[in-house]
């Protein structure tokens, strides 16, 4: 299994098998389980669906380590007409953004004033503004950026993750700072030295800093938490430590990826706890693939399905 994941990992980041596998039919059919389609209409067609059943909704445009200023200007600009959209059609409807995608391996300042501008407009419209966690060549990068953009942009959320063996002391500093703060596994292949290899261990850190997102000084302190995972066991331990901790339903929120655990989804949102779903669109779909690919085996079965016209 670790091996399956390591060659998948590996495989997303090859731009051989990119520019041939979006190709392929079979390869599209599979993608359409976790993805509506690749335009902003289907995203937010699909956020109408989801609307009414009571699911909020994240929208990501796919794209990474964009390589032209032009490009980045494009990307942010898209955003903001994305942001007016999904007003336009009376949705509940948050962004989540890639640094990289949005210049941070150009220039860290431009990247800064991209994110600047879209987490602006979304103060106007009182949303959020996520910003997703690469993989750790971009931690640091990525940290000291939120802080720069924390210090206006209260709105402003950070994605972190728990197989980083840094993630407890990154948390100690932005607590603090009355973050918002998105907790994840980890998607990206991480030396041991960075990451913890046992998935038991990732879970428990997992824990940990749900535990202490939920603390009542985290709380006090301004702190927003969203609890990005399909993992079951998890949800029901982190929905128990919130009501022993006495965490109000507006201080939390679980996050979950359009088309996985749609059961849990529908009972998180039944139950009255908040609920957001996060949607992907976008032509540069193959790497973000490949790591949902990595993240459960069984979904490698589910393409071979596809292959065959299942
Ligand atoms: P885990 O992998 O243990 O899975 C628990 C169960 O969930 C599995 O047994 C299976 O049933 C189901 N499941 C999980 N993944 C599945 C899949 N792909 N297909 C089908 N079923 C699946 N990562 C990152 O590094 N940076 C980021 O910015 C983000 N952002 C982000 C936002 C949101 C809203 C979510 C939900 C996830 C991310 N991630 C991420 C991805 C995250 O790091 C992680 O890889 C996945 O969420 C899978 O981990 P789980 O917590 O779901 O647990």
């Amino acid at each position: 299994m670790g091996l399956m994941r390591d060659a998948l990992l590996a495989g997303s980041r090859s731009v051989w098998l990119r520019e041939r596998a979006v190709r392929l039919g079979f390869v599209k059919r599979a993608v359409s389980r976790f993805m509506p389609g690749e335009t902003l209409d289907d995203a937010l067609g699909a956020a109408r669906a989801l609307a009414s059943r009571k699911l909020s909704v994240v929208l990501t445009c796919l794209g990474e380590n964009v390589t032209s200023l032009a490009e980045t200007e494009g990307v942010a600009r898209h955003y903001l007409e994305a942001m007016e959209a999904a007003r336009a059609a009376g949705l509940d409807v948050e962004l989540s953004v890639k640094l990289t995608q949005l210049g941070l391996d150009l220039d860290a300042g431009l990247a800064l004033s991209h994110v600047d501008r879209i987490a602006a407009r979304a103060a106007e419209l009182t949303q959020r503004l996520w910003i997703d966690m690469e993989d750790s060549r971009y931690t640091e990068g990525t940290l000291d950026l939120y802080r720069k953009l924390r210090r206006a942009r209260p709105n402003a959320g950070l994605c972190l993750q728990s197989y980083l063996r840094r993630t407890a002391a990154d948390l100690e500093t932005l607590i603090p700072l009355g973050s918002a703060i998105r907790l994840v596994k980890g998607a990206y292949n991480e030396p041991a030295a960075m990451a913890f290899p046992e998935k038991r261990d990732v879970d428990e850190s997992y824990f940990a800093l749900a535990k202490r997102l939920l603390s009542e000084e985290a709380r006090r302190l301004g702190c927003y938490a969203a609890f990005g995972t399909h993992d079951r066991n998890l949800i029901r331990r982190i929905e128990e430590e919130a009501a022993r901790a006495k965490a109000p339903r507006e201080a939390f929120e679980f996050e979950l990826l359009y088309g996985i655990q749609t059961g849990e989804q529908a009972r998180l949102a039944a139950s009255g706890t908040r609920v957001r779903v996060l949607i992907s669109y976008g032509s540069f779909w193959f790497p973000w693939y490949m790591r949902r690919l990595a993240e459960r085996p069984a979904n490698v079965l589910f393409v071979a399905r596809r292959m065959f016209g299942g």
